[in-house]
């Protein structure tokens, strides 16, 4: 039977990535990064589209190339259709159009939340890959998002709690921006926590229902904190960056964690998954496995290089509509907004 071969195509923020994958398994994953940002302490938009529009072409053909696929040999293209950057989605969404157009094959519109979730079904091809069955819960923490999703199926998705101001991700960099560390402060607060004690500093905590976040009220505490210590020591910061880097990821991940185990117990469900660039946090990932030894979960934590954007899990998710013929017409175009299902 002739392969199905889907490429995907991610270009939601500041990655422009492009993947392959053949009857379900990866054959490639590319991603140029934009350094550009960090000058500017976040992503600046009009300069994450203009650098989407130079990355496109050689990154797809370096996904091709590496998948030893020529284009004539694909099936369909799947495309982050979003949410994200506006700008920075229309560039991925017109490429993939007028690339499935040119090559008169079928398009597969991928929501990029979703895709963050199916990431867990992206297989390399080996014996011992483990992937959750339905249902699941997910936590989906990113730079942009903070989400506990109930997975029932690839196409029912239903996002039973979620930030009420900002993601997870955020609370990191906006802290790590605080002690001067570089953006995106959450890499360098996980090294520098790794040396530090988690109960030295005690910090502010939300009271918020069901199984919603916030982190605004633990950035304000954190604030305060370094701004009332540094009028007495005003090298408080340097004096004590592993501690206050180690106080706040623990206080970050018992946030997050009280409300996964919340809805585990709630909804009966003991097969936990984790998605999303705070998902590569080493405490939050220590975090998981002593709660599947304490409470007898099924974790699944996506390997680094599918934790951040990507386009291996454009593709699987692409790959997964191609079986139910869920394709798209030509004038879907591009959302920004999160939603509440997917
Ligand atoms: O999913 P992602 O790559 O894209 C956006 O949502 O933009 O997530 C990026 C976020 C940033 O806030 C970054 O600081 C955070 O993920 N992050 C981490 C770690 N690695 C990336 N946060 C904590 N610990 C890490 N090791």
């Amino acid at each position: 039977m002739k392969p199905i071969i889907i490429l995907g195509i991610e270009s939601s923020c500041d990655d422009t990535s492009a993947s392959i994958v053949q009857d379900g398994v990866m054959l490639s994953n590319v991603t140029a990064n934009q350094s550009i940002h960090a000058s500017y302490g976040g992503v600046v938009p009009e300069l994450a589209s203009r650098a989407h529009q130079q990355s496109i072409i050689p990154v797809v053909h370096q996904a091709l190339k590496q998948a030893n696929i020529g284009k004539h040999d694909l099936t369909a293209i799947a495309f982050t259709r979003g949410p994200g950057l506006l700008g920075s989605l229309l560039v991925g969404a017109s490429f993939a159009k007028g690339l499935a157009q040119a090559l008169r094959i079928p398009l597969l519109d991928v929501n990029h939340l979703q895709a963050h979730v199916l990431a867990h079904f992206i297989s390399q091809g080996q014996d011992n890959e483990r992937m959750p069955t339905y249902p699941f819960l997910c936590l989906l923490v990113s730079g942009g998002n903070s989400q506990i999703v109930l997975a029932k199926g690839y196409d029912d998705m239903q996002v039973i709690g979620q930030t009420i101001d900002d993601a997870a991700g955020e609370a990191f960099d906006k802290c790590a921006k605080v002690m001067g560390l570089p953006y995106p402060g959450g890499p360098h607060i996980d090294r520098l926590a790794r040396q530090g004690n988690p109960t030295a500093f005690v910090l502010n905590k939300p009271q918020i229902p069901d199984f919603n976040y916030s982190f605004s009220g633990l950035k304000t505490s954190f604030l305060y904190l370094i701004r009332d210590k540094s009028v007495h020591n005003p090298s408080f910061v340097h004096d004590n960056m592993p501690d206050l880097c180690a106080s706040l990821q623990y206080t970050i991940i018992e946030i997050l964690m009280n409300k996964v185990r919340k809805a585990a117990k709630e909804l009966n469900i003991n097969q936990i998954a984790v998605a999303g660039g705070v998902s590569a946090n080493s405490g939050l990932r220590d975090s998981l496995q002593e709660h599947a030894a304490r409470y007898g979960w099924q974790v699944y934590i996506p390997a680094f290089e599918f934790t951040t954007d990507n386009a291996a899990m454009i593709a699987i998710t692409g790959y997964l509509k191609y079986q139910h013929n869920d394709f798209c017409s030509l004038d879907k175009v591009p959302f920004s907004r999160v939603t509440n299902k997917f």
